[in-house]
């Protein structure tokens, strides 16, 4: 496929020209179940080919083994994708509830050089951390982030989960091209104080789960009992017992939507998503993730859905009515912090 008719946007007043939509890669090796390897080389070749240029991934996907597998695909396309990924958590493969996160300057020091390694570059596009250690100044990682883009081995800086201080005290360190953060019509703590402050700053937005996880897709009825083992998703609390039918039901409003335009829901959740962003004049990646090429296809279409504003008005209030927070431990995000 070589429709590559994708829009663009600069993620950020200082960071990269990507496509307005990215792809999420971690289902690809973590997370999320079994993933077949053919079938996720097929996706990304997809993605490639409707002109998708931002691919997330992190250190901490099957601890490292998510980086290794995008890396024959960066090879064959590198001049022209935007390489996203991130530093900051381990979790243990013995114990996948559990999460280690570190960033002081001799982890990250180490991170850079594995993350270069396994993924086979020079320079990384988009480096983030992936979450914050409170213990460790932000001023610090972000010093020796900056020090990564003087040495070249970065281009651009990102954090994920911090909170709007966090984000002006690093901004004022050294420019950050974008904040990835869950934002979606299930998600919309951030559009409390991070938001408006990436606003302030012009830092990009990416929104990372966007189709709340796959639950927006209308993938689920109940999905306590349809998830399979090794799923993390198993131990989420949106995803488990009532809650995971009481949000089932909450779908209906974006069935009616999606009726309207012909499109599917989760076409529907992203428009909003962009739309949303549009709204705080913000610009915007989202990163849906999906193992399958014609799902890449199907969310790739959102990016020319426009939704009107009495469609807006009717999924406004979806997010208020969610059973369950987003994590079962909300200190690792920004509203966990805010509160
Ligand atoms: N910074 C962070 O802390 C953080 C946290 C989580 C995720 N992320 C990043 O954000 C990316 C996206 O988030 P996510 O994967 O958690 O959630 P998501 O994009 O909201 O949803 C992904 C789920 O939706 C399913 N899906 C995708 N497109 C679909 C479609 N058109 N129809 C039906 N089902 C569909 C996928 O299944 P299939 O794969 O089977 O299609 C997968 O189960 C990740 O890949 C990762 O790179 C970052």
């Amino acid at each position: 496929m070589t429709d590559r008719t994708m829009p663009t946007v600069r993620l950020g007043e200082t960071g990269p020209e990507t496509s307005v939509q990215g792809l999420g890669c971690m289902g690809m090796s973590f997370g999320y179940g079994p993933a077949d390897t053919d079938q996720s080389r097929a996706a990304l070749e997809r993605a490639f080919g409707l002109g998708v240029t931002l691919y997330d991934t992190a250190d901490a996907y099957g601890a490292g083994d998510n980086e290794r597998f995008l890396a024959p695909f960066f090879k064959a396309h590198r001049d022209e994708v935007v390489i996203a990924t991130k530093f900051a958590l381990t979790i243990p493969p013995d114990d996948p509830s559990k999460r280690i996160i570190r960033n002081d300057a001799p982890y990250i020091r180490q991170a850079i050089e594995d993350s270069l390694k396994r993924l086979d570059v020079d320079v990384i596009d988009l480096y983030y951390m992936h979450r914050r250690d409170v213990n460790v100044p932000i001023e610090e990682t972000v010093g020796v982030m900056a020090d990564l883009v003087r040495e070249g081995k970065v281009k651009h800086l990102g954090l994920s989960e911090v909170t709007a201080d966090e984000l002006r005290t690093a901004h004022a360190v050294h420019p950050i091209a974008a904040v990835q953060s869950e934002w979606s019509l299930f998600s919309r703590d951030i559009e409390t104080q991070v938001v408006p402050a990436a606003r302030e700053l012009g830092v990009g937005l990416v929104p990372y789960s966007p189709l709340g996880r796959g639950f927006l897709t209308g993938a689920f009825t109940d999905a306590a009992k349809e998830l399979t083992d090794g799923d993390f998703r198993r131990s989420q609390p949106r995803f488990t017992g009532d809650n995971a039918t009481a949000n089932a039901a909450l779908l209906e409003p974006v069935r009616r939507v999606a009726e309207a335009h012909g499109a599917t829901l989760g076409q529907v959740a992203l428009a909003w998503v962009h739309q949303r962003a549009a709204a705080y004049g913000l610009a915007v990646v989202p990163i849906p993730g999906t193992r399958k090429a014609e799902r890449v296809t199907e969310n790739a279409g959102a990016a020319h859905l426009v939704l009107t504003e009495e469609e807006l008005a009717l999924l406004e209030p979806i997010a208020g009515q969610v059973a369950g927070d987003r994590y079962a431990d909300m200190t690792f995000t920004s509203a966990g912090r805010e509160q």
